[in-house]
This record gives C-alpha cells, structure tokens and sequence, in this order.
C-alpha cells in the first residue's frame, strides 16, 4: 500500500497527495518518468535509471528538479516511508504548472517532481516466467521520439487493452515495415534457430531499456550471440524462443502470438537462463 508521497519538497499522505490543476503533465503529457524496481529493499539499476532520467530530461529541455544524489535521498525516504522491502519506485518529472498555453514556460519556472512507492509481492513476475505470456501485434501507432521516456502512453494504454481482449497480457508494436518494434512497456526479443538473440536495435522508435541493457550484459557474460537487428512477425513465428524486459518483468517468455505458438509454446531455456543470470549482473543499491 502506499502510504506517502512525495510531491514538490513535501512527504504527504496519498490522500492528500496532489499536483497543481494546470500542472503541464496533465494538460500536456509535458512530462517524463522511471519505474524502478525494489528488491529486498534495495533498488535494483539505480544509475541506469537515473542516467536515463538525465537523458530524457535534456532531450526535452526541461531542467532536473534536483541533484541525482538528492533525488536519490528522496527515493530512499520514500521507500523507508511506504515500509517497502518488494515493489517498484515511479518518478515523475514535468515541465511545471502555469496557465494554459503551447509556448513553454518562462524560465526558472519550477518543474513538479513525483515520487511514489508501491509494494509488490515478491516473485510473482517468476511466477509468471514458468507459464509465460501471451503478446498480440498492434501497428505502432506512437510518436517519432519513442526513446524518450514520456507520460505520453496513451497508445500503450490502448494497445494493452486491445491485447487483454484478446487474453494477451502485452501488446508488441509492428511499424509500417512489418517490424516488431517493442512491447507497450517492455523490450521484445527472440532467439533465432541458431539461437542468437536478436532485438531492435537502439534509435527513435524504441526506448533504450534498461532492463535491455543489462539483460545484453548478462548474454554476452553467458558468452551468447546478440544481434540488433529488426525482425518481422513472421520471424518471430519462426524463433525458437522469445521474451520481453522490462523492469518490473525482468526476463519474461513470450510462448504466444496473435494466438500463434512461439517455438514449441513453452517458456525457453534462454530466457529461464537470462531471468535466473540478471540478477548476478544488475547493479544494487541502497534504497
Ligand atoms: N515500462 N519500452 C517501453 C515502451 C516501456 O514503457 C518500458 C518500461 C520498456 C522497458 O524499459 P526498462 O527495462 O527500463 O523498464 C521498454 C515501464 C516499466 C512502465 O512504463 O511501467
């Protein structure tokens, strides 16, 4: 349960936890994020996250709310607050409140910074990991900077819901070339017949995971072949495995597509290898 969040320099009760009326995150999606995950109280790629904050934050012109050593004070009071030993940490940044309008905001206008903290129970993505889920291919119909982390989700949202109609837990978007650029919040990934891991490569189609990265950490560590390369749904029918990452998921099999058996519809061996490896390589620090 949550119980505290922080929001502009103050702890306050969830309750009573808000944002002003004409913040811009809320007209205007002006307004990045990070999902971080906690692992026996501890937050797990804690400088990946932040390096991408960082990233985002510039890419849009919108200056930190603080120091990354302050912020992380403020994750770990957050954390201790919420009495969270298993869950995420949500970070928001938006360009700031100020009456409705296109032009940006005058500078030195404050942006609003969110934390929050929820508990999850712990090995339930594992769980989940030895039945493996069901992906449903949706045409990517997002904006042209997908690698930045923006609250703009609004296709995701869809996406998702499209693909639970269908009984799919995750939505894989397919751009015009019939490529499947990624999950609504996870990296996709298959592993060829001759078992090279192959996911898109890095550009403004996808976001620059960083369960991605450090899953590409841990392969090569594994000594296992990787490419970034694009693939099509057909190849996919041909893989012999494929997964998804993302923080919260880690490594998760994909055993189904459009209702299609991927390989022989089971969980691979590759992604229970990755899954069990991450978390031999992810950095962990103090939360
Ligand atoms: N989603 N691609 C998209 C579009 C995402 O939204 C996410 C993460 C990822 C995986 O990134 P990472 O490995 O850094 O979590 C890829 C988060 C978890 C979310 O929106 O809840």
């Amino acid at each position: 349960m949550t119980r505290i969040v922080y929001v502009n320099g103050a702890y306050k009760r969830y309750t009573e936890a808000a944002v002003h009326a004409e913040d811009r995150g809320f007209q205007f999606a002006d307004s990045i994020y990070e999902v971080i995950d906690v692992l026996d109280g501890r937050l797990v790629d804690a400088t990946r996250h932040l390096a991408r904050l960082d990233r985002s934050l510039n890419e849009l012109s919108i200056p930190p709310p603080m120091s990354n050593a302050a912020l992380l004070r403020v994750i770990a009071q957050v954390i201790r607050r919420n009495r969270i030993r298993d869950g995420i940490v949500y970070i928001q940044v938006t360009r700031g409140a100020g009456p409705r309008d296109f032009a940006l905001p005058p500078l030195g206008t404050l942006p609003t910074l969110v934390v929050l903290a929820r508990a999850q129970r712990k090995g339930w993505a594992a769980e989940l990991a030895e039945t493996g889920i069901a992906v449903k291919t949706i045409p990517d119909n997002r904006w042209g900077r997908c690698d930045i982390k923006t609250v703009m989700l609004l296709p995701a949202v869809l996406a998702k819901d499209e693909a639970r109609r269908t009984g799919a837990k995750e939505a894989w978007f397919i751009d015009a070339q019939g490529h499947v650029t990624e999950g609504a919040s996870s990296n996709a990934w298959i592993v060829t017949a001759d078992g090279t891991l192959v996911t898109h490569p890095l550009d403004r189609q996808i976001l620059p995971g960083v369960t991605r990265a450090t899953v590409m950490d841990a392969a090569k560590a594994e000594g296992l072949n990787v490419e970034e390369r694009s693939f099509s749904v057909r190849e996919v029918l041909s893989a012999r495995e494929a997964f998804v990452t993302s923080a919260t998921n880690i490594v998760m099999p994909v055993v189904k597509i459009d209702g299609a058996p991927v390989g022989d519809g089971r969980p691979g061996p590759l992604a229970r290898r990755l899954r069990l490896r991450f978390h031999h390589i992810a950095e962990f620090s103090a939360g």
